[in-house]
């Protein structure tokens, strides 16, 4: 019901408080802020992102909650509480740091969860409900709004760490999705704001197909899609504390690909280039995203790319393109 929603809704912002308060002001918490300092991560964002810290204790926020008021059953609902038996109830994020995940008004929605040992599963999100549905939300996006607007562009980042690294590595106009992939939902938020978005995801085969994928559905929106590309085995995040904020800007957000040019490359990947017919195949693959562009001196100049890697001859790639914009038409 909207009293029970309403009522949870308040849940999570004593909690995302409390956490916060726990992370800083007890033995156990200690533990959570010196993984969180060990990760380069300073108080000023620590502060910013409001994280926080579930004491081991299993049952500490149970008597938290019921001291405020909150009916068991409810908070087992929202998600804060686990029980078997509807006798003993327990924390769910007990022993974790806390991401409190808000909409986009700033009230705090979900929880992600994560562990600061070897525990399993690494990261734990609130469960879905009404009030979290982590396919029409972005990580940060009421922190980062304004910044998006003002720069007329959004970097996208795969993780909860991806956006705080950038943010205090300076770059504030960055959203995350969920853990889950990125939806028509939230493409249609960003476009809304916004109409360039930089991808830039974790630089393995995964953090490759899911760019891929995003790129088709920001495309479908209408948005300019630019590829900031990691080495493998970075993620922006790992990128930073490795190299440094300066050599993330310069090296990696400053040489951000175009669309073609990713595609060009991740494509690659799907055919046997010493073959004639893959090559073949390939090329003519190539030739149909070329057609999807909308300008003629970007189609013209992939066409030469495309003509001199692979030694063919320009005029008989136009002729080809032609034939497919005729089709498509
Ligand atoms: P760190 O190890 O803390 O730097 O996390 P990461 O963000 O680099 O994690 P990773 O690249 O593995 O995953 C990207 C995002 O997917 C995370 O930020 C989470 O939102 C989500 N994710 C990762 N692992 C899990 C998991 O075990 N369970 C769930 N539910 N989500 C996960
Ligand atoms: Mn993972
Ligand atoms: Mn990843
Ligand atoms: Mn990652
Ligand atoms: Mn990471």
């Amino acid at each position: 019901s909207a009293s029970e929603e309403q009522s949870i809704l308040e849940a999570y912002q004593w909690l995302a408080k409390l956490y916060h308060h726990l992370l800083y002001h007890t033995k156990d918490g200690k533990k959570g802020l010196e993984y969180l300092h060990q990760r380069g991560f300073t108080d000023e964002t620590i502060e910013r992102f409001q994280i926080g810290f579930s004491l081991p204790s299993k049952d500490f926020i149970v008597k938290f909650l019921e001291k405020k008021g909150y009916h068991r059953q409810l908070m087992v609902k929202a998600g804060f509480l686990i029980t078997n038996d509807q006798t003993n109830y327990f924390d769910r994020f007990s022993g974790r740091i806390i991401f409190p995940i808000r909409n986009a008004i700033g009230k705090t929605v979900g929880f992600g969860g994560r562990s600061i040992g070897d525990q399993e599963p690494k990261y734990l999100n609130s469960p879905e409900s009404e009030l979290f549905q982590k396919s029409k939300l972005l990580y940060n996006f009421d922190n980062a709004r304004s910044e998006i607007r003002k720069r007329n562009e959004v970097i996208l980042l795969e993780g909860y760490a991806d956006v705080l690294a950038l943010h205090q590595a300076g770059v504030p106009n960055v959203v995350a999705s969920l853990g889950t992939s990125f939806t028509d939902s939230q493409a249609n938020i960003i476009r809304r704001y916004v109409e360039t978005v930089v991808i830039c995801f974790d630089g393995d085969k995964a953090g490759q197909n899911a760019t891929y994928k995003t790129l088709k559905l920001l495309k479908k929106v209408g948005c300019h899609v630019k590829i900031a590309m990691l080495p493998n085995g970075y993620d922006p995040d790992q990128y930073i504390q490795e190299y440094g904020a300066d050599d993330f800007h310069q090296t990696i957000l400053e040489a951000s690909a175009s669309e073609m040019t990713f595609l060009i490359s991740h494509l690659r990947n799907e055919y046997n280039l010493n073959q004639e017919g893959d090559r073949l195949r390939y090329v003519e693959r190539i030739i149909s995203e070329i057609a999807l562009l909308d300008s003629s001196i970007e189609r013209d100049h992939y066409l030469r790319e495309l003509s001199d890697q692979f030694s063919l001859s320009f005029e008989a790639l136009q002729q080809d393109l032609v034939t497919k914009l005729k089709n498509s038409e």
